[in-house]
């Protein structure tokens, strides 16, 4: 039994909070997928009428696949809930997002949502924060915004793909991964973070998750 196992055992226990005619937050990455492949039976096999809002190109075609009706995050006024995964948690529950670059989308859904479910395995539970936190930026304050992070005690890097060349999100923008060392108080970070011309998003998220599932090994699974 792997992580896979346990992600696919929560996917199908978060589907409680889905009813029928739900509007649902499709956030990006393997736990979302997860949780996308478990909505689509909802669809498929109890005949719910349930419309999705992906936050990436990566969740759209598994969502199309499976048969979720779409629309983007401006056609709707609210999301009943929101599933997405996490990069990591602390021990105030607030998630760092963005690893696979969907930040901007993720923290719009996060902020329509009613509810918010976030799933992640085990490893990524930490007291205090302790990876580089995702900053996305106009591609034009690269210099300016590098230098507020250092100013801020952080060093930041480029995101970039094979061979170097820059990542860009599909909002057209690049990432800088910045790395604050043990992060004690994110919340003021995040805010001082965002505070800066030229930042689209920090991967920092304010809005805490209403419930946050658990992957641990063997398949079995908490809720927190
Ligand atoms: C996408 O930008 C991220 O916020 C993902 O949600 C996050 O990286 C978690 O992904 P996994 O579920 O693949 O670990």
């Amino acid at each position: 039994m792997s992580y896979d196992d346990a992600i696919s055992a929560l996917s199908n226990d978060a589907l409680k909070y889905v009813k029928n005619n739900n509007v649902v937050g499709l956030g990006s990455g393997r736990a979302a997928t997860a949780l996308v492949k478990s909505l689509g039976k909802l669809i498929n096999v109890k005949d719910y009428k349930i419309i999705g809002v992906p936050t990436s190109m990566q969740i759209k075609l598994i969502a199309q696949k499976v048969g979720i009706p779409l629309v983007e995050a401006d056609q709707v006024d609210f999301i009943d809930v929101v599933f997405d995964g996490a990069d990591q948690i602390d021990s105030q529950k607030y998630v760092i997002k963005g690893g696979g670059g969907a930040l901007l989308r993720e923290n719009i859904l996060f902020s329509l949502a009613k509810k918010v479910i976030v799933m992640a395995d085990k490893t990524k539970f930490v007291k205090n924060f302790t990876r580089t936190v995702p900053v996305e930026i106009h591609p034009l304050a690269r210099s300016s915004v590098t230098k507020s992070i250092e100013k801020l005690g952080g060093k930041a890097q480029i995101r970039s793909l094979d061979r170097g060349y820059p990542f860009f999100t599909e909002n057209g923008n690049i990432v800088l991964d910045c790395d604050f060392g043990t992060i004690k108080n994110p919340k003021v970070l995040s805010q001082k973070i965002k505070q800066t011309p030229g930042v689209l998003e920090s991967g920092i998220f304010l809005r805490k998750p209403d419930v946050i599932y658990r992957a641990k090994t063997g398949g079995k699974f908490d809720i927190l």
